[in-house]
């Protein structure tokens, strides 16, 4: 994957998306931001922000920045937020998500949904949404992980070279993202179709913080114990 070829893949599939990837991702969109944006006037990033199929559900007393690298995509969020008069968004930008051009520990929360295997280096994602997230605060990440079952996992290798024309990476492993004492993974929830895809959710910073999360109620999706 590489910019170009993903601002290729998304000024195609901009006109279409809501349509045929609204409904069937909206189980984790609304998982993510009951997970994200549970008090009062908080400040989250969503990066990859899309079409914005998820900016109606922050709370109306938030403040969402929105980034994305298609400006095609971009176009259709902020005509989103301009005709449902979504006054939680603050910003919605142009920008890379490997680069934000935010000082550190700006956000609340950030939220990554079905991105990370959309984007060149996912390191660099998850260490741009550490640095610009404060400490204790959350980070959540949703994606499709490589499957288990063999017949699928079959299929999604078939598809690995069609990666850049895809505009995504059908097989990225779980392992691809970060799981270690500083920066733990608190949980990986299914969601959308039976668990296809997984909600990845993280605290930052000081991982005594972490084992202190209150538990969610997520009354959106069922909740099941972690699915890895
Ligand atoms: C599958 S779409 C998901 C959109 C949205 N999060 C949703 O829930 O529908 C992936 C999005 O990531 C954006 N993206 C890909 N690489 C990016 C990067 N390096 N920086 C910012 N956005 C990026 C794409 O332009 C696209 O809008």
């Amino acid at each position: 994957m590489d910019v170009s070829s993903i601002k290729s893949a998304y000024k195609r599939y901009a006109r279409h998306y809501d349509r045929f990837l609204g409904p069937i991702f909206n189980p984790g969109r609304k998982l993510a931001v009951q997970i994200a944006n549970p008090e009062p006037e908080q400040r989250i990033l969503e990066v990859g922000v899309g079409t914005g199929l998820s900016l109606p559900y922050y709370r109306q007393d938030a403040q969402v920045v929105g980034i994305d690298i298609s400006t095609d995509m971009l176009d259709i969020a902020r005509q989103r937020a301009d005709d449902e008069g979504l006054q939680q968004v603050e910003d919605l930008l142009e920008m890379d998500a490997e680069d934000l051009r935010f000082d550190d520990n700006t956000f609340d929360c950030v939220v990554a949904m079905y991105v990370a295997s959309v984007v060149p280096n996912p390191d660099r994602l998850i260490a741009e949404m550490r640095r610009v997230c404060r400490p204790g605060g959350d980070i959540l990440i949703i994606n499709h992980f490589a499957s288990r079952n063999p017949v699928l996992r079959g299929l999604e290798r078939g598809l690995r070279p069609l990666s850049k024309l895809l505009g995504f990476r059908p097989d990225m492993d779980l392992d691809v993202l970060p799981d270690t004492a500083d920066f733990p993974q608190l949980e990986v929830r299914p969601t959308n179709l039976g668990g296809y895809w997984k909600l990845v959710h993280y605290r930052n910073g000081d991982p005594d913080s972490a084992t202190a999360a209150a538990p969610v109620d997520a009354s959106a999706e069922p909740a099941q114990a972690a699915a890895r």
